[in-house]
Parts: C-alpha cells; sequence; structure tokens
C-alpha cells in the first residue's frame, strides 16, 4: 500500500455539491474496514426538469438551501467535533455549486478546528468501489457519467494513470441528450435504459466510434445519427417508423458497445485483469451485463458499485478523503473550488 494504516477509527464526513445533487455522508473507517454510516442526498431533479438539463444558477441556489439539513441529516446524533476530517469534493464541476459545498466545508473546519481535505471528484467515482468490495491494485477503471468518460490504470491510491478520454460528450451527456431529442425528460439514462429493455438492440446500425486504437472516446457522431434518423422517419408513413423502444435500445447497444470494447482492449494492453466500472452510466443494466460477459471471457475481476454509489454521492468523497488523511494530506483555509481539475 501506497500509505501507512493507522489503527484508529475515524470518522469521515463528506460532502458533494459539484452537480445538481447536494450530498453528504459519514463513513467510518479503521484500517480495513469501511462503514457507510450515512449518506444523505437532495436530489434537485424537480428544479431542473422543466428545462431538459441543469440550470447552473438554480442549482448553487438550492445547494446554499439544502447544504445544512443534508449535512445534519448525515451527521445523525454526531456533532461536527466528533469527526477526525471532513472531506470535500472541489472540482470538477459546476463552479457555483462546487463553492456552496467548499465554502461550507471550510466554515466548519475554521470553527471546529476539524482538519479539511480536498478531493477531486474523479478519484471520489473511480474508489467508489472500495465501499462495497476491496479491489486489489492495479485495476483498471472506466468512469462514464454525465461530465466524464475516462479510462485509467490505478496502481495504488492516488497513484493512477489516465489512459484515454472523451474528445467530447461523455456517455451520460449523450443519453441525457438523446433522451431530450427522443422526448423522454431528463435525466436521460435511466429512461433510455428502461425504454432499451423492451427494444431490438440490432434493429437501426447506429456507428461506433473506436477511433482506431485510441483509447479514446467519441459520442458526437453517434448523437448526430440518431438526429438525421429521426429527420428520415419523418418523411417516411408513420406506420413504417421505428419504435422508440428500438430506437433507444440501438442508441444503447452502440454506446456501450465501446465502452466494452475500450475497456477490455485496455486489459489486454496492461495485462490488467481488474475492471472497476463506476459513475452514474455504470447504473446502466445492460452496461452491467455486457462488461460482465466480457469479464468471464478475459478471465478478469469485475467491480460495479450498487447504482447508489455509481451516481453522485458524498460516500465516495469521504472514501477517497480517508486515503489523503491517512498521508496527511490537508487543505487550508485558502482552499478554492475549481471547475475544470484533471485528476
Ligand atoms: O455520476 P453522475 O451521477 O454525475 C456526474 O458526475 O455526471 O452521472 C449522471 C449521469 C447522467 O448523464 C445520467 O443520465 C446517467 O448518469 N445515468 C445513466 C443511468 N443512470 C444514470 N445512464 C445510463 N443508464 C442508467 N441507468
Ligand atoms: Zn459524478
Amino acid at each position: 500500500m501506497a500509505y501507512s494504516r493507522t489503527p484508529e477509527p475515524v470518522l469521515i464526513l463528506g460532502i458533494d455539491t459539484s452537480c445538481d445533487d447536494t450530498s453528504a455522508a459519514l463513513l467510518g473507517l479503521d484500517g480495513g474496514r469501511t462503514d457507510v454510516i450515512s449518506s444523505a442526498i437532495s436530489s434537485q431533479f424537480e428544479i431542473h426538469k422543466k428545462y431538459g438539463g441543469i440550470v447552473p444558477e438554480l442549482a448553487s441556489r438550492r445547494h446554499i438551501e439544502m447544504i445544512w439539513p443534508v449535512v445534519e441529516e448525515a451527521l445523525g446524533d454526531k456533532k461536527p467535533e466528533d469527526l477526525s476530517a471532513i472531506s470535500v469534493c472541489i472540482g470538477p464541476g459546476l463552479i457555483g455549486s462546487l463553492l456552496v459545498g467548499v465554502s461550507f466545508a471550510k466554515a466548519i473546519s475554521y470553527s471546529t478546528g476539524i482538519p479539511l481535505i480536498a478531493v477531486n471528484h474523479l478519484e471520489g467515482h473511480l474508489l467508489s468501489a472500495f465501499l462495497e468490495h476491496t479491489p486489489e491494485f492495479p485495476f483498471i477503471a472506466l468512469v462514464v457519467s454525465g461530465g466524464h468518460t475516462s479510462l485509467f490504470k490505478a496502481d495504488g491510491f492516488g497513484r493512477y494513470t489516465g489512459l484515454g478520454r472523451t474528445r467530447d460528450d461523455a456517455a451520460g451527456e449523450a443519453y441525457d441528450k438523446t433522451a431530450k431529442l427522443l422526448g423522454l425528460g431528463y435525466p436521460g439514462g435511466p429512461k433510455i435504459d428502461a425504454l432499451a429493455r423492451e427494444g431490438n438492440p440490432k434493429a437501426i446500425p447506429f456507428p461506433r466510434a473506436y477511433l482506431g486504437g485510441s483509447f479514446d472516446f467519441s459520442f458526437s457522431g453517434l448523437k448526430t445519427s440518431v438526429v438525421n434518423f429521426l429527420r428520415e422517419q419523418e418523411t417516411i408513413p408513420e406506420s413504417s417508423r421505428a419504435g422508440l423502444n428500438d430506437i433507444a435500445a440501438s442508441f444503447q447497444a452502440a454506446v456501450i458497445d465501446v465502452l466494452a470494447r475500450k475497456a477490455e482492449r485496455t486489459m489486454i494492453k496492461t495485462g490488467i485483469r481488474r475492471l472497476v466500472v463506476a459513475g452514474g452510466v455504470a447504473s446502466n443494466s445492460a452496461l452491467k451485463e455486457k462488461m460482465s460477459r466480457m469479464a468471464v471471457k478475459r478471465d478478469a475481476e469485475l467491480f460495479i458499485p450498487s447504482p447508489k454509489y455509481c451516481t453522485d454521492n458524498a460516500a465516495m468523497i469521504a472514501f477517497a478523503g480517508y486515503h489523503h488523511y491517512l498521508n496527511g494530506e490537508f487543505a487550508g483555509l485558502d482552499l478554492n473550488a475549481k471547475a475544470y481539475l484533471p485528476l
């Protein structure tokens, strides 16, 4: 391990306000054991759904209203003074939203003297499988969310090498944009996932952008294909048009074929047969099945968190913070949020 373990049990409060959910979690850790004591989330779904996407200004205003109630819920009968550290997501994300969580965490730290830890949101996702499993290093991590589609090699806590990332839209973004085109509303991922279960994934041959041997991704061409396909559909009689289920299933197959193939190629190239898939899109049922089949074929170990730890949550931020805590990596009160923050 890259850090020296401490035998003392610690209690870490995690805070994440990077996007549209206000979340706080309390994690109890002692060396080998991780206990998610609480994980509270206030969703802003109702606020943004009428706009078909997140409105940053409304998101930060709602974070301001909800940050204290959500942290209180996560703390339960514990007081801020009982904490060993406060671990806060500082980016990447929406700057106004991030600032609420970071300022709040700094205020608790200042008033109680509890140490502050800065966590990259992507590191939170990358380590989220540890909330329920104990994958050994090294492993390949595919982080697929609304803002990111990235492949990493993880050699230890804090030792990550980026292997590939999206050149345009993230996988979740492609789901959300396609769902909007299909009139399904926001967020699109779960809706397309549900519709696709009733459809034929081979009905429409949407393109797969494998980009040669690269480990990068590109999903904007797929989105354009869906737009063109829908335009063509309007020119033919309604009775011959493709059903929504088939469009959803075919779109989804194009996304997950690329994700699975790239993850597989990465494992072959690095010789690492251990894969973690995390982020909101990792809760997709067809992606999970496809990755499981691929892992069996490659005799690889596969770790996918439960849906509640795939989508944004503060438990993953507290867990990532624990390893900074063990390394004595604390932040000062000059800590700032960063919209752009590569891992
Ligand atoms: O990780 P996350 O909660 O937030 C970001 O860090 O972006 O991911 C949210 C994304 C959204 O784009 C949402 O549509 C997608 O994850 N998502 C899904 C599913 N559940 C959430 N995509 C496909 N299938 C799902 N079941
Ligand atoms: Zn996220």
